[in-house]
């Protein structure tokens, strides 16, 4: 049983210590490689498509897996229709015959998941252990949200209508499925967007979702760029958002969406600027492991990711040269390989935006020490080296840098209190880490920091979905967390007179 008295296990993954299993998991990702993937929108709808686009591997930019064609942004009505017209039948089904598509969904996943692997790898640029861990958090999505309609959103809870679902592409399954099963769940129907770098993979997960059972226009697929974000977005039929990137971007959609006279749903969850609070009494050891861990996994590609490590003066020297050793160890290469611990950025422009800012930093920083990127990989892959910017102090680091760059800051015993309040400043509040053997420093930090989600002498990625809720306030997002007890409640209209659906 977990904290909130459900029993449910997590998907277990795969085992990579394994060697058969991972002896045949490498003739499965082989086979699921020896085609060219074709992405298009899944509608119930006609809409009008715009130009075909090649999707490259990011870690060789030479390697083609596949293309995508998007739609019209002038489609957006028309799938909307469709939405409405699947909605009634969708919603009439009992919360136990949507369940059980979803936990289908789920099981499908599993059974499929060498091609879902496959493209976290070669479309979104994953390591095999990551892309392991995004299916796995993608199952579980299904099968918490499955039992909560079953077992803990009240029956006299409603569908709101058509929910438009926008996802990002670092975790271009689990948001993406997270986002669409928590609406499909409650009974609303949705139109999925999902970052056009990750099309590929949405439209995988979708096809699967169709073959469990959702009815084709309760969940539609519509592929593009954010002009299909904007105009989904602007279209009054629709009953909410639910929205995970940018904080930008969903500041935009907040706005498109108050022009309206009613008020529509909107959830949002976006960026961070992540610390992590070092005190003297932390053990160095294990501080660098987690460190790394937290900055550098993903190339720093998690919204969850630590941006700023603040070390006390006292033991400082001694953790930023065992980091700066731990850092040289990691293995920075082509993401299927097992034993590769930093992948590429999501793309070329990405990537120039991040070695822009390394460049920048230069003159404000102390120290900066980068990771070498061995010749064959960094040529033809949107690689950047995962770097550490030791500042003076926070400055102005307000903007999220979203890559694999950490920043260092000393503080002393003494200003404790004025680096909360600085950190707590920046108005995103996600996540945040704190290393201590103090149990009363440890609540004194955690009860004064702004965040979501707080890591006490451990590192600060990969909430479990169910386990630990998660998001943030703030810039951060609206809440309620994904993968929590309140997130369904937010997908539906709570009417106690209403018949049980
Ligand atoms: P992004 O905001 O650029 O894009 C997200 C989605 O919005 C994409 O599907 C994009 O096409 C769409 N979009 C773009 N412009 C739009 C518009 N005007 N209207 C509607 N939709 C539009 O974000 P990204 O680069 O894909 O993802 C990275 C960001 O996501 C980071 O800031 C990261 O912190 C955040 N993120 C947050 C969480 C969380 O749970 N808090 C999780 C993952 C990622
Ligand atoms: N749920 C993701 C993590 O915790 C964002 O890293």
């Amino acid at each position: 049983q977990n904290l909130y008295g459900q029993s449910r296990a997590n998907s277990q993954g795969i085992d990579l210590s394994n060697e058969y299993r991972l002896q045949a998991l490498q003739a499965e990702l082989n086979q699921a490689g020896a085609k060219q993937y074709r992405a298009e929108s899944l509608t119930a709808a006609e809409i009008a498509q715009q130009a075909v686009h090649p999707v490259k591997n990011p870690a060789n930019l030479s390697e083609q897996i596949g293309e995508v064609a998007y739609a019209a942004a002038s489609s957006v009505p028309a799938i909307i229709d469709a939405a409405l017209d699947a909605q009634g039948a969708w919603q009439q089904k009992s919360a136990a015959e949507r369940a059980a598509i979803l936990r289908k969904t789920a099981d499908l996943m599993e059974a499929q998941q060498a091609t879902l692997l496959y493209l976290a790898i070669k479309e979104a640029g994953k390591t095999l252990t990551n892309a392991v861990g995004e299916i796995r958090e993608a199952v579980d999505f299904c099968r918490y949200y499955a039992q909560q309609i079953e077992e803990f959103v009240p029956n006299h809870a409603a569908a709101r209508g058509v929910i438009v679902a926008i996802s990002p592409w670092n975790f271009p399954l689990a948001i993406f499925v997270g986002q669409i099963v928590a609406a499909l769940a409650a009974g609303n129907a949705v139109v999925a967007k999902p970052a056009e770098q990750t099309s590929l993979m949405a439209h995988a997960a979708v096809q699967l979702m169709l073959e469990a059972g959702v009815p084709v226009g309760a969940v539609q697929l519509i592929l593009g760029e954010g002009d299909i974000g904007a105009a989904l977005t602007a279209d009054e039929r629709i009953a909410g958002v639910l929205f995970t990137g940018s904080t930008e971007v969903a500041q935009l959609i907040n706005r498109t969406l108050s022009k309206r006279a009613d008020m529509p749903l909107l959830l949002a969850e976006t960026g961070g600027q992540n610390a992590m609070i070092v005190d003297s009494t932390a053990l160095p050891e294990q501080v660098v492991q987690d460190v790394l861990l937290s900055a550098f996994d993903s190339a720093g590609q998690r919204c969850s990711a630590l941006r700023v490590l603040c070390v006390q003066d006292d033991i400082a020297d001694r953790v930023i040269e065992m980091l700066k050793g731990g850092l040289k160890e990691l293995n920075i290469g082509r993401p299927h390989q097992l034993d590769v611990d930093v992948g590429p950025v999501i793309d070329a422009e990405a990537q120039q935006r991040l070695l822009g800012y390394i460049e920048r930093k230069r003159s404000v920083a102390t120290k900066v020490t980068q990771l070498d990127i061995p010749a064959d990989i960094n040529d033809g892959g949107t690689y950047v080296a995962p770097t550490i910017l030791e500042l003076k102090d926070l400055g102005d680091l307000t903007q999220e840098v979203f890559g694999p760059v950490l920043h260092v800051v000393r503080f002393k015993a003494g200003e404790l209190d004025q680096l909360i309040t600085h950190i707590n400043a920046q108005d995103y509040a996600l996540t945040h880490g704190i290393h201590s053997r103090i149990d009363g420093q440890i609540e004194y930090i955690a009860s004064r920091i702004e965040a979501g989600n707080v890591y006490v002498n451990r590192n600060i990625v990969g909430a479990v979905v169910g386990v630990q809720p998660f998001g943030g306030h703030h810039q951060s997002g609206t809440g309620p967390k994904a993968g929590g007890p309140f997130y369904l409640q937010r997908m539906t209209t709570l009417n106690p007179w209403r018949l049980p659906q």
